[in-house]
């Protein structure tokens, strides 16, 4: 395994990353989810990212019971807030901040999480309000570092701009050879500010692993067949993307990868990335990401992606 300094964090964490979103949320069966973070952790991966909102809890519960067998400063613990927990718990406020840490760390087992992120902007909470709460749950030493995740430009700029407020260090947007607009001006913003970017679906759900074949039934076992799962995938089950897709794979091959390891390459080639968090549902699909850390693509094999996805990577922010 690789690891890449997070932004100005001082956390360390590896080039490839384990998230819990559909998956160990209840997607799959505990006893895999187990397995999966298991094989992480013996791949070298150290940084686990999850959520409140993932499975109400379930998630961080099932991530408390499996990390309390491995010492805590084994691996690096992400989690988020903002999305509704009950009827009456959402958002950023003060109040929530400090309610929903107190939570996550009791399902998760612990007495500090290394990240703590806003999971969207609060519209409803004056930024002061939020960027205060973080700092609390910093001096406390609930969290080591904050984030947010997929802030517009702006509001990543109205956060930076405030005096006296704690600093972020990362930012968790989409990115993959399928969504490429946190290129045009998250990154550079962050890059400038020493933010690292955490992405998410960086295979585009299982996509860009070209198991989706067009004019085909998606595999019995995959995210697209489960309706448990398969309910975020939208624009991604287009035929013409998937077309598009399996023209990545003599890429691939040529370049004696497997199409996930090229997808995660690829978005590591960004120094301002400093991991890529895959979703896993079986431990071998865990060890074949893993294998992609440390991977750099020459500039005619990036050319070549570009040719293949012209017309169906998403550029805009
Ligand atoms: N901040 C946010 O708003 C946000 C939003 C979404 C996700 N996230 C984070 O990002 C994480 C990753 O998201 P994601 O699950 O969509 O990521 P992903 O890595 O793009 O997709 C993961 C899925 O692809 C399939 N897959 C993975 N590796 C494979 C391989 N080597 N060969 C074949 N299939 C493979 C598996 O699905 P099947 O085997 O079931 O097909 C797996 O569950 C989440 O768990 C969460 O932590 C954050």
């Amino acid at each position: 395994m690789h690891y890449r300094l997070l932004g100005h964090s001082g956390l360390e964490v590896s080039e490839i990353g384990l998230g819990s979103w559909l998956t160990y949320s209840g997607g799959v069966e505990a006893q895999v989810a187990r397995d999966c973070v298991f094989r992480a952790l013996d791949c070298g991966i150290n940084f686990i990212d999850t959520a409140n909102v993932y499975g109400q809890g379930a998630a961080e519960s099932l991530l408390g019971e499996v990390l309390a067998e491995v010492p805590r400063d084994s691996y690096v613990l992400a989690t988020k807030l903002y999305f509704p927990m009950s009827d009456t718990d959402r958002g950023l406020s003060r109040q929530q901040v400090l309610k929903q840490i107190d939570a996550s760390l009791a399902r998760l087992k612990t007495d500090y999480v290394d990240l703590y992120q806003c999971h969207r902007y609060d519209e409803d909470t004056p930024l002061e309000e939020t960027m205060q709460a973080l700092g609390e749950v910093v001096a406390s030493g609930k969290a080591r570092a904050i984030g947010f995740s997929e802030w517009s430009p702006a509001q990543i700029s109205a956060a930076l701009a405030l005096d006296d407020a704690p600093r972020f260090t990362s930012s968790q947007p989409q990115y993959s050879m399928l969504w490429r607009a946190p290129e045009r001006e998250v990154m550079p913003l962050c890059q400038a500010n020493g933010i690292g970017q955490v992405v998410w679906s960086p295979l585009a759900q299982g996509v860009l692993t070209g198991k989706y074949r067009p004019g085909q039934a998606p595999p019995d076992d995959s995210r697209a067949a489960n309706p448990a799962m398969n309910q975020f995938m939208g624009r991604l089950r287009q035929e013409t993307l998937l077309e598009a897709v399996q023209a990545l794979r003599g890429i691939a091959d040529a370049a004696g990868l497997s199409m996930a390891q090229l997808a995660l390459a690829w978005v590591l080639r960004q120094e301002n990335v400093s991991s890529a968090i895959i979703g896993a549902s079986r431990p071998d699909q865990v060890s074949d990401n893993a294998r992609a850390a440390g991977v750099t693509l020459g500039a005619d094999l990036l050319d070549a992606v570009d040719q293949c996805l012209a017309e169906v990577a998403h550029q805009e922010p």
